[in-house]
């Protein structure tokens, strides 16, 4: 008998109902009674043990991004970037990487709609030879503050009120506010994609600047974006109550469907490079995750593509067990100094050793795919079959040595130690030149949007007079637009 044969999995299924130790059980149906009428013997242990597996069915759902949906595909350069980055996954146009790919909501509950005026998550696990590379962003390529020391206020503020457990819009509106930095995201977030049609008509952005470095340790901006080959669309707020009034999964099956059918989702990855000498050349901080990069000073520039032709086995697998974190890079992509995404490299390991335990990384779906090896083990729920005697480094007795060494940005940082908001803030252009380039039926629905969240009569005067100075600010007459319809004057 081999005893490693028979791992945990479908494939190994018996024709006949095991306990989960493996002893073939013989009545599924009915419990271990005294007599016909009971009562239940505790030493049923197939029941006691099919309960308690039951009761324990639920994970602790994400702080944010809870609903969500998953498939697999791959990866491939079309463009040769090897002058960029040394990242052994874009060495060459025609190499495929596999990738697993979660989209989401991000407010509201695991099953909560589709439906919702909700930015979308668009995380990518590439399964890379040099380990996992996880691109964890967004369909909008901005964000709505640019400190995550005001993440958890943020996220409290779009969640439900936490005495009515409903969204209001009066606790949104008050703590943003405070944060014209999120005016930018508004013009995103209130406009018609503010609701897409489904995952598959969305585009996605790594959000952040990160940084690929070249063999000989050149160091080079990149923002990453995503575009669906399938077009962007949107659903308007009737179509919205419509669909999902019908189905509060229409994106998950949406995804599941066209890939069932053969209809795989597509998207074009486009890179924004600058270099890094020039960043002090612009009117904002290129590292200001509020900002986009003009795209005519910095062009798209194709990269591969990516395309989903596989559905997931299993949800809670490969959907709920599936942690992405943005500071899994490989060799030749590396972080930026962008606050967000420096706090981000924190948050998101430590949720999921919360969330999953310590040994998530253990997990199929998190798991790299290529050789790895550490001497970091043992904790709870380890399943990692080991068997070396040294389990400490360095050792004469093993032969385990550092990796090659691999450049990482060499720039040297200095400055006193502060709490302090960056010098360029320029909250308000890139919101007014968005605005600016909607025709005007979009401009009408966007205006109409906002004043419907400022009519809320727990809204003070204050705050709308607020919120009309921040949108004057962007766009003189979209501000006196909606002035004169709440019938507020500018605070300034
Ligand atoms: C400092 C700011 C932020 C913090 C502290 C934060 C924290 C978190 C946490 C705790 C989760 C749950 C992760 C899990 O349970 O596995 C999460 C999920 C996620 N976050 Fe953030 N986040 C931040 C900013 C952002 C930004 C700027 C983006 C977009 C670029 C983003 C995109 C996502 C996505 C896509 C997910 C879902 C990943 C998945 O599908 O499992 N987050 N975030």
């Amino acid at each position: 008998m081999d005893p490693y044969k028979y791992r945990p999995s479908s494939a190994f299924n018996s024709p006949f109902c095991t306990t989960n130790s493996g002893a073939p059980v013989w009545n599924n149906n009915s419990s271990l009674t005294v007599g016909a009428r009971g009562p239940v013997l505790l030493e049923d242990y197939h029941l006691v043990e099919k309960l308690a597996n039951f009761d324990r069915e639920r994970i602790a759902e994400r702080v944010v991004h809870a609903r969500g949906a998953s498939a697999k595909g791959f990866f491939e350069v079309t463009h040769d970037i090897a002058h960029l980055t040394c990242a052994d996954f874009l060495r060459a146009p025609g190499v495929q990487t596999p990738v697993i790919v979660r989209f989401s909501t991000v407010i509201h509950e695991r099953g909560s709609p589709e439906t919702l005026r909700d930015p979308r998550g668009f995380a990518v696990k590439f399964y890379t030879r040099e380990g996992n590379f996880d691109l964890v962003g967004n369909n909008f390529p901005v964000f709505f503050i640019r400190d995550g020391m005001k993440f958890p206020d943020m996220v409290h503020a779009l969640k439900p009120n936490p005495k009515s457990h409903i969204q209001e819009n009066w606790r949104v509106l008050d703590f943003f506010s405070h944060h014209p930095e999120s005016l930018h995201m508004f013009t995103f977030l209130f406009d018609d994609i503010g609701i897409p049609q489904d995952y598959r008509h969305m585009d996605g952005s790594g959000v952040h600047t990160f940084t690929l470095i070249n063999r000989a340790g050149k160091s080079t901006y990149v923002k990453f974006h995503w575009k669906p080959t399938c077009g962007v669309k949107s659903l308007l707020e009737e179509e919205a109550i419509r669909v999902g009034g019908a189905n509060h999964s229409h994106a998950t099956q949406d995804l599941y469907d066209s890939i069932a059918a053969g209809n795989y989702p597509e998207w074009k990855l486009f890179i924004q490079i600058m270099d890094p000498d020039h960043e002090d050349k612009f009117d904002f901080d290129p590292l200001d995750v509020t900002k986009t990069w003009p795209e005519d000073i910095l062009p798209l520039q194709p990269v591969g593509r990516l395309v989903l032709n596989k559905n997931i086995d299993n949800f809670f697998n490969e959907n709920e067990q599936l942690a992405f974190c943005p500071s899994i890079v490989v060799p030749g992509v590396y972080y930026s100094d962008d606050k967000m995404l420096q706090t981000r490299i924190f948050s998101y390991s430590d949720t999921q050793r919360y969330r999953l335990g310590p040994n998530y990384l253990q997990l199929p779906a998190n798991a790299p795919k290529c050789a790895h090896h550490n001497n970091h083990y043992d904790g709870s729920m380890n399943f990692m079959h080991r068997d070396e005697e040294i389990d400490y480094f360095p050792s004469r007795y093993d032969q385990v040595r550092h990796a090659e060494v691999y450049p990482i940005p060499s720039t040297v940082c200095s400055g006193k130690r502060e709490k302090c908001i960056i010098q360029k803030e320029n909250n308000f252009k890139q919101p007014g030149e968005r605005y600016r380039t909607f025709t005007p039926d979009r401009q009408e629905r966007f205006i109409r949007r906002w004043v419907e969240a400022l009519s809320d009569p727990r809204i003070t005067y204050e705050i709308r007079s607020i919120w009309i100075t921040y949108w004057s600010q962007a766009d003189k007459s979209l501000g006196q637009k909606l002035a004169s319809r709440l019938n507020v004057r500018p605070s300034i």
